[in-house]
């Protein structure tokens, strides 16, 4: 076997992309960081912080950097922090894509899910007000983390709240449902605004 694709297989799945393997919380742009809350969340006890932006403003990098620097309470029942984009768990008609992929995600002692928003577009549901329509399982897993008080990370480029990436992006509420409505009641929701750098 070549050694790329056993290097593959090898690989832990919940890894953030190699790229965002140097982020770190004191790197973090002011405009990442708005008011603190990023790197002020992980000493709250709130259980959900959702980082809000248009693209390319730095919220996976956002996100990285408190899974980089994640410290278990108790490194030997914590299983560490984990990062997946929803559609790595989610396929997009709202099946499961991998039961052991939910699995890790929803006992992860920190999670990041990447890339809430684009679930519903990627698989052509373009219309925002859809409730009923976003994924069970992803309901579950939130509805599970935080039965556990697990704390979870969210990036979206949808509009949460009073944070609005550009006008006239539907609201995590319209595209979301009950999930948005489980998500956001107790949530930390930090807006992250320009620059916007084009990855390399
Ligand atoms: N504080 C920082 N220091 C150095 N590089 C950064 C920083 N923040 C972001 N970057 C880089 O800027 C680029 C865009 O950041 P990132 O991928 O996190 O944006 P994003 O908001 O998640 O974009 P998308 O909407 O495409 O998901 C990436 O190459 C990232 O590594
Ligand atoms: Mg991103």
């Amino acid at each position: 076997m070549d050694t790329p694709h056993l290097a593959k297989l090898l690989m832990k799945h919940g890894s953030a992309p190699e790229r965002y393997a140097s982020a770190t919380l004191d790197s973090l742009r002011p405009e990442q960081d708005p008011g603190g809350v990023v790197t002020g969340w992980p000493a709250t006890d709130v259980p959900v912080l959702v980082l809000v932006g248009r693209t390319h403003v730095g919220k996976t990098y956002a996100g990285c950097a408190l899974i980089n620097g994640y410290a278990p309470a108790d490194p030997e029942s914590d299983w560490g922090a984990r990062y997946f984009r929803c559609l790595d768990l989610v396929n997009p008609d709202g099946s499961v894509r991998d039961a052991g992929d939910l699995s890790t995600a929803r006992t992860a002692g920190l999670l990041f899910l990447d890339g809430l928003g684009t679930l519903l577009l990627d698989a052509g549901l373009r219309s925002p007000i859809t409730p009923d329509l976003p994924s069970p399982v992803l309901y579950e897993l939130i509805d599970a983390r935080l039965g556990e008080r697990k704390p979870t990370v969210v990036a979206t480029n949808l509009a949460v709240g009073d944070a609005v990436p550009y006008p006239g992006v539907p609201t995590f509420e319209q595209v979301y449902g009950k999930i948005a409505d489980r998500l956001l009641y107790r949530a930390t929701v930090a807006h992250l605004v320009g620059p916007q750098v084009l990855a390399e």
